[in-house]
């Protein structure tokens, strides 16, 4: 099958909880769920999911996607706010990222406030719960 676009969604740690982790502030749906209902509703665009609590096998995802896709959906969850190796390796691709947060992270404590990705992302979407997702899909089928 021919996909005209083929896109990387890569979340980052404890993501993998999602569903069951402070439904609160993250709902109750799991990501492999709601993925799967995201590429029913876009089948003309492959869709790749990667999650992992580890910063570098984040880095070599990031970096891999560089080579094989045409954009790149990037939640580095607590990452965010520490991780300069994954701002490097988002500035150091021509892949557009957009970073997207489940929670408006501006509404909580204030280490969550910063982001090391941001000044290097094409856009950032927060607050949205896992819409946020689909709103950065969206933003890659619109020509900037
Ligand atoms: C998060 C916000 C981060 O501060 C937090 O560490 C996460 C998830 C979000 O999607 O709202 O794990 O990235």
């Amino acid at each position: 099958m021919f996909y005209p676009m083929k896109i990387n969604i890569i979340n980052g740690p404890n993501l993998n909880l999602l569903g069951r982790r402070e439904n609160d502030i993250y709902g109750n749906q799991s990501f492999i769920d709601f993925f799967e209902a995201l590429q029913k509703k876009f089948p003309k665009i492959q869709l790749l999911y990667f999650q992992s609590n580890i910063e570098g096998e984040l880095i070599d995802k990031i970096q891999e996607s560089a080579q094989n896709c045409d954009g790149i959906i990037l939640n580095p969850a607590a990452y965010t706010h520490t991780s300069v190796g994954i701002a490097d390796a988002v500035r150091g691709i021509k892949t557009p990222v957009v970073e997207v947060h489940i929670s408006n992270t501006f509404s909580r404590e204030e280490f969550r406030h910063q982001s090391f990705v941001s000044p290097n992302a094409k856009g950032v979407i927060i607050g949205f719960g896992l819409q946020g997702y689909e709103l950065a899909l969206l933003s890659f089928l619109e020509k900037h």
